[in-house]
């Protein structure tokens, strides 16, 4: 039987759940979307004149839809809105394990499983339930159990529907993706959630497989991407030994159709609350299942990141402790166009310097700097303090890192700013964004990831 969505919930109000809803409701003004979420406070800024989550074009898109056909409300009032969907989306954190058996790599689903007991005691009639954080493989097989205890006898499908956004771009990838994907077992409950996006994606980019295949192509695509920057950020290094350009050389890869341009922009390191998540969730699987060797190749994406941050991180702390102790760190966002900073490499390099008795000055276009600020640990009371301006960053600072490729930092006037800063300052370009040139003509020596010249 042909099965139509027309009503859906959503627990998880988050940097996924809230903008995908968003693009759901705008392009599918016939359905009715409820986005839901534990946190009262997070759902009353969704409500507001200040969205919690930072994205070019999300203020947009919620002006237009929410109170028409979005809304936001507490879990505590989102019974109903369960009980009427036909579809209820799950987008809630699946943090690393910190306890337990797998701690320390596998994936927590505490709260998708508390989701799920939330659905099946709410949900009423024939519902889909749509994994849409990024699980484990067969992960679907314990929501499936766990929606089996449903009181009131409903009728569930599982599917996983993995988000493929990125943050800073959500808007345009989630208006305009390459693919959908959508795994599932029984044909009518894939071909209905297909029918949701064929509002706006051609038939031609919704893939539809099997939910393990799914489930695992969402991790693999992460692994994938978070190997491509662990292996142009290994040239990185050897461009800055040898006096090669990793610019150049990402260049010469990426014009090869096989390899292609995306992905090869060396970096201080990868952040975010995907990349090490899902590596380890991979290292994880592949431990459980006894793969030794799959599962070293994995491990090593993710050291090789935590080599790039530290020894960056140590270049810097000894320049900056023979150059008066004060750093300036402009860019704490794990990229540009977002306030988020989960996992972002300025944290690991702020508490290093931190831990090395330097004191640092802190720069950031849109991160809250009271929620920065609990991140960082000072142990050695070295001291920071935070700024909006850059002008007022850099004071004094002999040494400024550039950690975040906000476009900001590729205009700086460093004939201004060497004014500020102190005497034989220098700039530790994580991004290969700033002005070199101008930089070193007024008077600032610079460092440049992967940068043979330094
Ligand atoms: C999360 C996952 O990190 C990612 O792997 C997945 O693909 C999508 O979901 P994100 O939206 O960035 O990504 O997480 P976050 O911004 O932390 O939002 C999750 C929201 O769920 C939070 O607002 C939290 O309050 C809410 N939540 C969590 C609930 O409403 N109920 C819960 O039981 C747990
Ligand atoms: C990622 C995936 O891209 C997305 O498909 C998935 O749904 C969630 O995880 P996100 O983490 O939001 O998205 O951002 P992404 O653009 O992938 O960047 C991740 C990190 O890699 C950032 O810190 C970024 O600065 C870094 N990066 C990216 C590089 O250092 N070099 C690059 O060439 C690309």
């Amino acid at each position: 039987m042909k099965r139509r969505i027309l009503n859906i919930a959503c627990i998880g109000a988050g940097y996924v759940g809230g903008p995908t809803m968003a693009v759901i409701a705008d392009r599918c003004p016939d359905i009715s979307v409820t986005v839901i979420d534990l946190n009262e406070a997070r759902i009353a800024a969704w409500n507001s004149g200040s969205l919690p989550v930072y994205e070019p074009g999300l203020d947009d898109v919620v002006r237009r839809t929410r109170g028409r056909n979005l809304r936001f409300i507490p879990q505590r009032d989102g019974a109903a809105a369960v009980a009427a969907a036909d579809a209820v989306f799950i987008s809630v954190t699946a943090p690393t394990k910190t306890q337990g058996s797998g701690a320390g790599k596998a994936s927590d689903l505490s709260y998708v499983e508390a989701c799920a007991r939330y659905i099946a005691e709410h949900a009423t009639g024939h519902t889909i339930v749509i994994e849409k954080s990024t699980m484990p493989v067969r992960a679907a097989d314990t929501i499936k159990r766990i929606l089996a205890t449903s009181p009131h006898g409903g009728i569930f499908d599982v599917l996983s529907n993995p988000e493929f956004l990125a943050e800073g771009t959500a808007i345009r990838d989630l208006e305009k993706p390459d693919r959908v994907l959508i795994g599932g077992e029984a044909p009518e409950a894939v071909e209905a959630l297909a029918e949701v996006y064929a509002h706006w994606v051609p038939d031609q980019a919704i893939l539809r497989t099997g939910l393990w295949s799914a489930e695992l192509s969402k991790l693999a695509a992460n692994a994938f991407l978070a190997q491509r920057v662990s292996s142009i950020n290994a040239i990185s290094a050897l461009c800055e030994v040898t006096g090669a350009q990793v610019d150049e050389v990402a260049k010469v890869l990426g014009s090869d159709s096989r390899i292609g341009p995306k992905f090869l922009k060396a970096s201080v390191g990868f952040g975010g609350s995907c990349f090490k998540k899902d590596l380890l969730s991979l290292v994880y699987l592949c431990e459980f299942y006894g793969l030794t060797e799959p599962a070293a190749y994995w491990q090593s994406v993710q050291d090789l990141n935590e080599w790039q941050k530290r020894r960056f991180a140590q270049m810097a702390a000894a320049h900056a402790k023979k150059n008066g102790g004060v750093v300036a760190v402009l860019g704490l966002a794990f990229k540009k166009n977002t306030n988020d900073f989960r996992e972002s490499p300025a944290i690991d390099i702020c508490n290093h310097l931190l831990a090395e008795g330097v004191s640092l000055r802190l720069q950031d276009e849109r991160v809250d700097p009271k929620a920065f600020c609990e991140v960082l640990v000072d142990e050695t009371e070295a001291g920071f303090s935070f700024f909006r301006d850059v002008e007022e960053a850099v004071r004094d600072a002999g040494s400024i890192l550039v950690l975040t490729e906000w476009d900001l930092y590729a205009n700086l006037d460093w004939s201004k700013l060497s004014c500020l800063t102190a005497s034989s300052a220098m700039v530790f370009d994580g991004r290969m964004i700033i002005d070199h040139t101008g930089a070193r003509e007024a008077g600032v020596s610079t460092f440049v990831v992967g940068s043979g010249n330094a």
